[in-house]
């Protein structure tokens, strides 16, 4: 038996930043989140069903990944085996399409692809709201990836794994943008897992952190149903800082910020402070993106331009959820 599923997931960045779990084993959160897809950045991923095969086997951008890769996806992909009711091994092959530069090794679009091609494979025929569920339990970041446009990552209830999914809020076809500030293409030096868990057990602000989480998801919805940008990004951008702020208070403290985030969020405010509205906002590592209008993307790039080069600096529309790649991709 051979059947292939194909599936291709694009990235999100979180407006409203998902950052702590009530429930580290099914990746259920502490408070809702809410992100932009984006169009730039995305993630191929095929799953063949072997019958001859003894264990998974897992090619990231053609290079064949060691154990500890492969018993992630190993993992993963027994979930989908378990709804099927069908051990069959998978040969798993993932082409991330992101800019060289960018460093943004994305696990979001990399388990929503995986979540979609396994789904095909296995003709489970699961809506995206379940599939989202699953997507979750490889990494919470790719709930969101599983749509397109803004997005709601919807924490559910107590530990119950089928009320934490996500929901399409708006296709987001209202003039939106994100330039990505490439600071630097290094590999995160603590994981968004250890990072998050170090904050929610040690951090005094933590508490607070949840409580603003949700004032922010609530007020951003309206920004974003009144089609409000410069409400979106200041909200965008406070959230932001408030994440990075509690992790400041964990012990020990967390901080992903090198110099030249500093300096990328320095020159974003000066570019707003002449007159362009645009919004920072960071994630697990030192990388800055600006929230703005696709439509003012160019002058904005052109101003950017003043302080870093032209390969740190990467343009990206909004992006559409999962779908089925057709043969010729
Ligand atoms: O689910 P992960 O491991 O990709 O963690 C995501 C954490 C942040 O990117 C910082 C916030 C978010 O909501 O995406």
């Amino acid at each position: 038996m051979k059947n292939i599923g194909r599936c291709r997931a694009h990235t999100n960045i979180a407006l409203i930043k998902y950052w702590g779990k009530r429930n580290n084993e099914l990746f259920l959160p502490m408070n809702s989140s809410l992100s932009l897809t984006l169009d730039a950045f995305y993630t191929d991923t095929s799953v063949t069903l072997d019958d001859t095969l003894t264990e998974d086997v897992f090619y990231l951008n053609g290079i064949k990944q060691d154990k500890t890769e492969t018993t992630k996806i190993n993992r993963f992909l027994n979930l989908f085996r378990e709804t099927a009711k069908d051990n069959t091994f998978a040969k798993v092959e993932s082409y991330n399409h992101v800019p060289t530069a960018a460093g943004l090794a994305s696990s979001a679009s990399a388990f929503a692809a995986l979540a979609g091609a396994a789904n095909s494979a296995w003709k489970l025929n699961l809506d995206k709201q379940t599939l989202s569920t699953y997507a979750r339990q490889g990494s919470g970041s790719s709930t969101r990836s599983i749509y397109g446009g803004l997005v709601e990552w919807n924490m559910g209830e107590g530990n119950l794994s089928e009320t934490s999914h996500a929901i399409e809020v708006d296709d987001a076809s209202w003039d939106l943008g994100m330039i990505i500030i490439a600071i630097n293409k290094q590999q995160k030096k603590l994981s968004s897992r250890v990072g998050m868990k170090q904050t929610v057990d040690t951090s005094p602000f933590y508490p607070v952190w949840v409580t603003e989480a949700k004032k922010d998801l609530i007020d951003i919805k309206q920004a974003i149903n009144e089609k409000d940008f410069i409400r979106l990004g200041e909200i965008t951008e406070s959230n932001g800082m408030k994440m990075h702020a509690t992790m400041l208070g964990a012990t020990p403290p967390i901080s992903y910020w090198e110099p030249d985030s500093v300096k990328a969020i320095n020159k974003v405010k000066e570019i707003r402070n002449n007159g362009i509205p645009c919004y920072v906002t960071m994630d697990a590592g030192p990388n800055v993106k600006v929230l703005c209008r696709q439509s003012q993307m160019s002058d904005i790039l052109n101003k950017l331009e003043e302080s870093f080069t032209n390969d740190q600096l990467i343009c990206s529309k909004v992006g559409e959820g999962i779908r089925e790649l057709t043969d010729e991709e």
